[in-house]
């Protein structure tokens, strides 16, 4: 069976930087604690109307493709992972499809917010390896700005996230020693409900201990998007961070031990980590318990706040525009979010 290599990389941010500061006009909270908890200093916004998730992932695509020495036309797979998509269906992957006027191909929406790429990548994989595809395009995009609390209220989720995209094109590859060693993926719903956006949906306060809505008063429709919803915030995400902090230190190094595991490998021969951007205190408890040297990981939270899915994209991006991938080189892939669902992937560059 073939492998899979990751062809290129590109990425797209928007232009538009909002500083802790800048945060300050809508909200009460402070330059300092945001930088103390979460080392962010600043996130892009898209533009309100101009840039949606999609536009960003086409214009990381663009790149990527660009870098693969291929055109749009070659592409014969599309995977796109977001949890801010364009519209609640069809989901990002066929507007991507229709703007880069591409063939007739398939188009698949991942769903599993931080770990999307992470899970992206290892779909993806699995149709290179059996030959099914041999150019697929992997795109992971948010455009978070749009749809969160920028009340006080919202502060503890609102400072964290930003917006922008990432994208790879993945290939066959013959040389030995190259590509992804392996892909581990691991989910956990127990604790679903402490990072979810619960609106719209169909749930009905099925799942709920503590009931939102009053959904028993619609008799018909209503039920999925209310007024009332909108009334109680209950449309933002919801998420109780200190837990997910807790889970997220475990988790992270765990899946990664597994992928060194799984290949007779330790983390003293990782030439490079890149952790899913979701809180630089995450990534450097990681580092310390996996007893990682600063250049064994690359952070970029700093500048981009958390880009969830296409957070893993963009770093691996600029660490490879940076010189800080080397052909040769063992890079492992690791994300935890939402879900919970987390995921790692191990690969020879
Ligand atoms: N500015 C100022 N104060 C704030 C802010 C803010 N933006 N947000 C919360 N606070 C306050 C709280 O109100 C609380 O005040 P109190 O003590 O008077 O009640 C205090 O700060 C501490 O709040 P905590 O929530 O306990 O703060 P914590 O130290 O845990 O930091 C944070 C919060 C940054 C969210 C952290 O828990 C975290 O990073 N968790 C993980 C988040 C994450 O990784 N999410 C996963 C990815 S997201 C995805 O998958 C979609």
């Amino acid at each position: 069976m073939k492998r899979t290599k990751i062809a290129s990389v590109g990425m797209y941010v928007p232009a538009n930087i909002v500083t802790n500061n800048d945060l300050l006009r809508y909200m009460d909270t402070s330059d300092e604690w945001i930088q103390e908890r979460t080392g962010i200093r600043e996130r892009r916004f898209a533009d309100r109307t101009r840039e949606t998730t999609t536009t960003m992932g086409v214009e990381a695509a663009k790149i990527a493709i660009e870098r693969a020495g291929i055109t749009a036309s070659d592409i014969d797979f599309i995977i796109f992972a977001t949890l801010s998509p364009d519209y609640y269906f069809p989901g990002c992957g066929v507007l991507l499809q229709r703007a880069m006027k591409m063939n007739e191909i398939g188009a698949l929406d991942v769903r599993n917010q931080c770990s999307g790429f992470v899970y992206a990548l290892s779909v993806g994989d699995q149709f290179i390896r059996t030959g099914m595809y041999k150019n697929i395009l992997v795109v992971g995009a948010e455009k978070h700005s749009f749809g969160l609390d920028f009340s006080t209220r919202g502060r503890n989720v609102s400072v964290i996230f930003g917006d922008g995209a990432g994208a790879v094109v993945l290939q066959p590859t013959d040389q030995e020693n190259q590509g992804i060693l392996s892909t581990h993926l691991h989910s956990d719903g127990e604790s679903a409900e402490i990072l979810a956006m619960y609106n719209p949906g169909t749930h009905a306060n099925h799942w709920m201990e503590q009931e939102l809505a009053d959904f028993d008063e619609a008799e018909m429709g209503e039920m999925f998007f209310s007024h009332a919803m909108i009334d109680k915030a209950q449309v933002f995400p919801n998420m109780d961070g200190p837990l997910v902090f807790k889970k997220a230190v475990i988790k992270f190094p765990e899946v990664i031990i597994e992928a060194l595991n799984k290949n007779g490998l330790q983390s003293s021969d990782l030439n490079l980590l890149i952790p899913h951007q979701a809180n630089l205190r995450i990534a450097q408890f990681v580092q310390q318990k996996l007893k990682l040297r600063d250049e064994q990981v690359y952070n970029n939270i700093q500048n981009y706040g958390n880009t969830t899915a296409a957070s893993i994209p963009i770093a691996l991006c600029e660490a490879w525009e940076l010189g800080k991938i080397k052909e040769g080189d063992l890079v492992c892939l690791a994300a935890f979010g939402s879900g919970f669902t987390w995921g790692s992937a191990l690969l020879r560059w």
